[in-house]
């Protein structure tokens, strides 16, 4: 199809992406989705020039589909500017841009195309796409990029803060949050930083916490996750938001826009040889990197416990292994700079997923059903350990929140060889089997993203607002 078939009065949809983690290439993910699926709408998507390149497959200027284009804004780092290396220091300077890029992206795309912004696709992140929305007289339809129990961290700040209590959580780290809905067995040290405890001024906790106080207001708000993963949590906000609507687990659904699938690195014909459920997986994601002490620590687990390994270490990382590690692991391991992470949890020869239980992790091994082990880092991820190890029961946190050799090395022997670690392997199956109904024909997945359909690429309505 090409533009000159379209008209002005089609719908335009601005897509406002968080350029930072793992925000964007889910975003796009659906995007693309959507845009196959209604060719008269078009996609503006807005990310930085870093971001677009990394998850663009082929150009910066949209890919294969004609209906989807990229946009570059600016990153909010100055002319001249040098960073002091303050933790988060990109990302504040980008977030505190990040209105005013997006309103020039924008009206710049709109001047390109000849056409109104109709919809307003923003990460949750800027609750600010919010009063951009009203100002156009558009819908605002946020997404959120982790799972339904952060987010309902995020939702009840206030609540939370107020049943609670802030600053020091010495002594309260163990109490529940059974005061809401879904949350009963997740505890406040499970919490992200900025709920309670860590720097609640921080630009990006102040973000989060005017983000849960703006989602209601949202035309409706969808999320990478199915609702059978937790009806209770689903149905509260259900009640609580205008529509929210569970469309995932995408890497179920799409093709991976980003994701080469190829297997350069050899891993799947490794695992060809392997016993059914016998392998480990490690890989803690792109940010986050355990300290020297604790890959050691987990080097030695690996090599005692003779559990065959799959470890996604980059290799600047190796120095920090024991000495001989490399050559003593040489036949019963393999450590690969990048690894195909859907393909391999989706091998029958995985049994346990070492991780640092970042949401997209976490689906993808339902998608696989492999047991997890949790190391989390920051975020989400301690919550998701907990909603891991303790609500649904399919893996193990690390003893202590770190890595040490016996820890590990008990964990794996639970997980791969005790009746507690077929159990937890079952219920995963069990979910995988859930997550894939979900998104096949007539799931509540499918039938949530039919209902998205409509809600963004509806033409705008020239009376002023509804
Ligand atoms: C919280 O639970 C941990 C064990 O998970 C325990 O070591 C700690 O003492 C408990 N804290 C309080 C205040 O009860």
């Amino acid at each position: 199809m090409s533009s000159s078939s379209t008209n002005n009065t089609d719908p335009h949809i601005a897509v406002l992406a968080f350029p930072f983690g793992t925000h964007a290439a889910p975003l796009l993910t659906i995007i693309h989705r959507l845009a196959t699926a209604s060719p008269k709408t078009h996609f503006s998507f807005f990310s930085t020039s870093t971001s677009n390149t990394k998850i663009f497959p082929t150009s910066k200027h949209g890919g294969e589909l004609l209906n989807l284009k990229a946009y570059d804004v600016w990153n909010g780092v100055p002319e001249g500017y040098v960073q002091v290396g303050k933790p988060q220091e990109d990302i504040e300077l980008f977030v505190k841009a990040a209105p005013e890029s997006f309103r020039k992206g924008i009206k710049a795309a709109v001047a390109e195309l000849g056409r109104e912004v109709s919809c307003l696709v923003s990460d949750a992140f800027f609750w600010f796409a919010a009063e951009m929305a009203e100002e156009m007289g558009v819908p605002w339809v946020p997404f959120w990029t982790a799972g339904p129990h952060s987010l309902s961290a995020h939702v009840h700040t206030e609540l939370i803060r107020e049943t609670i209590g802030v600053g020091g959580i010495e002594g309260r780290e163990n109490q529940t949050l059974k005061f809401i809905p879904g949350m009963s067995q997740i505890r406040v040290r499970d919490l992200p930083e900025g709920v309670v405890f860590g720097n609640l001024e921080s630009v990006f906790s102040r973000m989060l916490h005017q983000m849960g106080q703006m989602l209601p207001l949202a035309t409706a708000v969808f999320i990478n996750s199915f609702e059978e993963l937790d009806l209770t949590t689903t149905n509260h906000f259900k009640s609580k938001f205008n529509k929210f609507l569970s469309i995932g687990p995408f890497n179920l659904v799409s093709p991976q826009v980003s994701q080469p699938t190829s297997d350069t690195s050899g891993c799947l014909s490794w695992l060809e040889k392997r016993r059914t459920a016998s392998v480990a997986y490690v890989s803690f994601g792109s940010v986050a990197t355990p300290p020297p002490n604790e890959l050691f620590a987990l080097a030695e687990a690996l090599e005692a416990s003779g559990v065959p390994f799959i470890w996604s270490l980059r290799d600047n990382s190796k120095v920090h292994l024991p000495n001989g590690f490399l050559e003593k692991t040489k036949v019963n391991g393999l450590i690969v700079p990048w690894a195909p992470q859907l393909d391999i949890l989706a091998h029958s020869a995985v049994g346990v997923f070492i991780t640092h239980c970042g949401w997209n992790s976490l689906l993808e091994s339902i998608s696989g059903g492999v047991p997890m082990i949790c190391r989390p880092f920051f975020g989400d991820q301690r919550l998701n350990g907990q909603l891991i190890e303790a609500v649904l029961e399919v893996g193990l946190k690390v003893e202590g929140g770190i890595l040490t050799k016996n820890g590990v090395i008990s964990s794996l022997d639970v997980i791969l060889y005790k009746e507690k670690g077929k159990k937890m392997r079952e219920k995963m199956k069990a979910l995988r089997e859930f997550a894939k109904e979900a998104v096949g024909p007539e799931g509540s997945s499918a039938r949530n993203f039919e209902s998205l359909l409509p809600i963004v690429s509806k033409p705008k309505t020239n009376a002023a607002k509804e």
